[in-house]
């Protein structure tokens, strides 16, 4: 598949698009004597939170204003492919705009993501739901506005899948950040390899690693903008640059970025245990910007059921990496992925799992039931494991799980904190909420004594000292004792 970089020439077309559009969109606000408004519908990880903010940004340029009314003039569906229910969700929630379009004529629908790499999945668009106005995978993002200006143009679906990885040069577009203290900050796309589960190979395409200095540069501008938070993200971090000729490294651009003043914590993801150096645990323990949470996912404690998912690393090499980040930070936390019923996999496999599980002792995990997906080499597997033996398997894990869990946050009982504050928490309006350095959900009062003046939104991005006063399953509760930057 061809890599292609997109060129300034390209972005030009791109900004022309953009300002007619604007233009469109302007004549219909001022028809109805209100603003147009959009509303993005983003499913799956983070990368995907990253192409909606990039989404947002330009439909912002274009004068759209975001809410969170999913009956807004103009409607994207993000998707994921990673597992089957998501499949069925889009299409749930596609269907009711059949009879919204009805009302609303000018209403615009998008579907766009890693589900648009898959033409079953174009076709039943459509075929079942010809309402939607335009299709591009996440490889086009940089397209769209070209795209849906054709589609207004000539009244008909445009559809942008092609089998080329462009990569465009972020920095290049506007991107609308969702959070005001956090900045997703994508420093590779793709992955090369191809986990005989996943279908994010096929759906994202080749690896292909940004510049590095365009990445500093990015990283220095979202510092002075005064981001607190900044998120590395990638399929595969650890093997950034490996495409760029292999002058520079993960360990390279992490280092660099914890050398940029003014974040106070740079996160990264995901690490895969075959290409996570020794040097980046190094770094971790070195530099304090950088949170002292790692996510290794493991996948499997069994090497058979390893070797089939072509994960190219063992239990034992698995097991020594996080043996390492304990010992040389032992105050930091770990979190994983676990896939319960692989093809082919027996009680002792499972059983190998759940001893890993113990003892590496997970602060926290993702955990998935196997889902088959076309395309992929597992799909073919003879031996697939039935649902009630995966269920049962499954509920045993959580079990285990879960307490570990509840163990890592009662640990924290009693100890103060630094926590980067989000902002308001969802339960009760004098609650706030926010992360410890190790990545710990805490959701804690202020006391009236310390005189605190700023509301909870004003808060967002600051640090403070949290005293842990008690664990619940999922989270913490501590009282603020100080706020760190005043
Ligand atoms: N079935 C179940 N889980 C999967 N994942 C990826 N593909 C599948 C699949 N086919 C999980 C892996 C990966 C996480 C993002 O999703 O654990 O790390
Ligand atoms: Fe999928 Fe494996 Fe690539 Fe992760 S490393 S995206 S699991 S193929």
């Amino acid at each position: 598949m061809p890599i292609i970089k997109v060129t300034e020439e390209d972005f030009k077309k791109v900004d022309l698009a953009v300002s007619r559009l604007t233009e469109y969109f302007n004549a219909g606000a001022m028809e109805l004597r209100r603003p147009l408004t959009y509303h993005i519908k983003t499913y799956g990880c983070q990368l995907n939170e990253s192409d909606s903010e990039k989404i947002a940004g330009y439909l912002e340029e274009m004068g759209l204003v975001e809410t969170d009314d999913d009956k807004a003039d103009v409607v994207f569906f993000n998707t994921c492919s990673i597992r089957e229910n998501a499949d069925d969700r889009l299409f749930g929630n596609l269907g009711v705009y059949k009879s919204l379009k009805k009302q609303n004529r000018k209403m615009i629908i998008a579907v766009c993501g890693c589900m648009m790499k898959v033409q079953k999945n174009i076709d039943k668009i459509k075929k079942s739901y010809p309402f939607v106005d335009l299709i591009f995978d996440p490889q086009q993002l940089h397209l769209m506005p070209i795209l849906l200006l054709k589609s207004l143009d000539t009244r008909k679906l445009a559809v942008e899948v092609e089998d080329i990885d462009y990569i465009a040069d972020d920095n290049r577009m506007h991107v609308a950040r969702k959070r005001r203290f956090r900045a997703l900050v994508p420093i590779m796309y793709g992955c090369n390899n191809f986990c005989t589960y996943c279908i994010v190979p096929f759906s994202r395409g080749r690896e292909r690693s940004r510049d590095f200095d365009e990445i500093i540069s990015q990283m220095k501008s979202l510092a002075k903008e005064g981001y607190k938070e900044v998120m590395l993200l990638g399929q595969n971090v650890n093997s950034y640059g490996k495409d760029l000729g292999g002058d520079k490294t993960f360990p390279d651009l992490l280092e660099a970025c914890a050398k940029i003043e003014g974040f106070s914590r740079i996160r990264f993801m995901t690490s895969h245990p075959k290409d996570l150096s020794d040097k980046v645990i190094d770094i971790m323990a070195r530099y304090d910007s950088i949170e002292t949470h790692l996510h290794l996912p493991c996948q499997s404690g069994s090497d058979s059921v390893l070797k089939r998912m072509n994960r190219h690393y063992t239990r034992e090499q698995f097991l020594r990496t996080a043996h390492l980040f304990r010992e040389k930070i032992p105050e930091g936390s770990i979190s994983t992925d676990i896939i319960v019923g692989f093809p082919g996999e027996t009680e002792e496999d499972f059983e190998d799992t759940l001893s890993l599980v113990k003892e590496c002792r997970f602060d926290s995990a993702f955990t998935f039931q196997y889902s088959k997906r076309p395309g992929t080499k597992a799909a073919e597997f003879e031996d697939q494991i039935p649902q009630e033996v995966v269920t049962e398997r499954f509920n045993r894990l959580l079990e285990i799980q879960n307490a570990l869990v509840f163990e890592s946050n009662k640990n924290l009982v009693g100890k103060t904190m630094e926590v980067l504050i989000e902002g308001q928490s969802g339960t009760a309006a004098d609650i706030l909420t926010g992360r410890t350095k190790c990545n710990h959900l805490v959701n804690f009062t202020i006391p009236s004594e310390l005189n605190i003046t700023k509301t909870s939104d004003e808060l967002e991005g600051y640090l403070g000292m949290v005293r842990i006063t008690a664990a619940k399953p999922y989270s913490v509760e501590g009282i603020l004792e100080c706020l760190k930057d005043e």
